[in-house]
């Protein structure tokens, strides 16, 4: 059932409580690196106060363990949404209590607070009843626009839900759009590219998609244990010993479903991660012993585009080499800009791919780039996302967000 958006119920004049996910990189010195989330949430925030809101606004920052951090603290958050808002943004020293609840009951018609971080409280992780209770108790309407938390049961995104009307947000609708379009209805040829340090935490990703997906390339240090359960020389690469077997099978299945598996076939590979470490071109599919596989090469950037340039769907989580370092940038830059030139929708997963993506300046040249990490790894695992899953259904609505 598809799921009801801001624009569903009235909120004019109400207080609406809004769940954001602000968790953004920070310094050593704790300045924002990285407000692409922020951003991301500002359409929803504008429509809100046009319609002469009282915006109260939560999120959780980081990992702090159930108690106050100073380092988690929203305090940068407030900065910088008080810039792009251009007028001020109070952040309140804690997300319930006596104080929060007069600084709410004072606000006027388009003023915005921040609550403190939600994770200071054992509460929010929880789901807690109580807690969950007193967040509601903040606004009339509650708006999940933190698609990059929807994949936790937490009090702040789905408690909440228990005690309010609750309708998504902008970004989380658009992430709804895209994610739901290349795993019901992909236009075809379907090209799934994964990269990045783990086949573990690709695995259900893979599974799920077999099904979907024309063809699977693979880069990043997982392609490593799939080159060595082929019995291919991989070096002193970075390889999971406890899945090869895994990696073996998914061969198999790939087979049973019709979807090509295409590895590296050459290799930027070094003697050690730094960037003045002896690198090397190796113009072979096996790496030397010693060499560590660090990027795909020349031939196998020519042969994944000579594939993709016909999809049309193209779905990619994971850099395709060790991208912090420029060395060993090249393949995932090469295959960004390359799929930016094609007639395809581009869907690219959160976390370490949409940051090359953004550090490459291509991030308006993708169909979609998401917001959520984890949350998007478990979209494209198949998995039902409590957040979404929460929120209140359209009537008379025909397309599927969740049965
Ligand atoms: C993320 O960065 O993926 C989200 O903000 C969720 O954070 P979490 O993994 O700490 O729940």
């Amino acid at each position: 059932m598809e799921k009801k958006d801001v624009r569903d119920v009235n909120i004019t004049g109400k207080r609406v409580l809004m769940r954001v996910d602000f968790n953004v990189p920070l310094d050593e010195k704790l300045n924002i690196t990285d407000d692409t989330r922020i951003r991301a949430a500002m359409p929803t925030i504008k429509y809100i106060l046009e319609k002469d809101a009282k915006l109260v606004l939560m999120s959780h920052l980081g990992r702090p363990k159930a108690k106050p951090a100073d380092e988690f603290r929203l305090t940068p958050v407030a900065k910088r949404l008080s810039e792009l808002l251009k007028k001020q943004v109070p952040k309140l020293d804690d997300c319930i209590g006596p104080e929060v609840e007069k600084r709410v009951a004072e606000m006027k018609a388009g003023d915005v607070i921040l609550l403190e971080n939600v994770r200071f409280h054992p509460g929010e992780e929880e789901n807690d009843e109580a807690f969950s209770k007193k967040l509601a108790s903040l606004g009339e309407v509650f708006v999940n626009d933190a698609f990059g938390s929807c994949h936790r049961a937490h009090a702040s995104v789905e408690g909440v839900t228990k005690y309010l009307p609750s309708v998504a947000g902008f970004l989380v609708e658009k992430e709804i759009t895209y994610f739901e379009k290349v795993l019901k209805n992909p236009e075809k040829p379907f090209s799934l590219i994964l990269g990045g340090a783990k086949v573990s935490d690709k695995i259900g990703v893979i599974k799920n998609m077999l099904k979907l997906a024309d063809f699977l390339f693979i880069g990043g240090a997982m392609a490593y244990t799939f080159l060595k359960s082929r019995h291919i020389g991989v070096g002193a690469s970075r390889v999971e010993e406890k899945k090869l077997k895994l990696a073996a099978k998914i061969f198999e299945d790939a087979a049973k479903e019709k979807t090509s598996i295409i590895l590296p076939e050459d290799h930027i590979v070094a003697d050690r991660i730094a960037e003045d470490a002896n690198i090397q071109y190796i113009d072979d599919i096996s790496i030397p012993e010693d060499m560590i596989g660090l990027d795909i090469g020349p031939k196998t950037v020519a042969k994944f585009k000579s594939i993709l340039k016909d999809s049309k769907t193209i779905v990619w989580n994971g850099p395709l080499g060790f991208f912090e370092l420029p060395p060993f940038s090249k393949g995932t830059a090469e295959i960004a800009r390359f799929i930016t030139t094609l007639d395809a929708t581009t869907v690219i997963g959160g976390g370490d791919t949409a940051a090359a993506i953004t550090q490459l300046g291509l991030e308006d040249k993708m169909s979609h780039i998401s917001t959520g990490g984890g949350a998007s790894l478990e979209y494209l695992e198949g998995k039902i996302l409590p957040g979404i899953a929460a929120l209140n259904d359209k009537k008379n609505s025909h397309r599927s967000v969740y049965a």
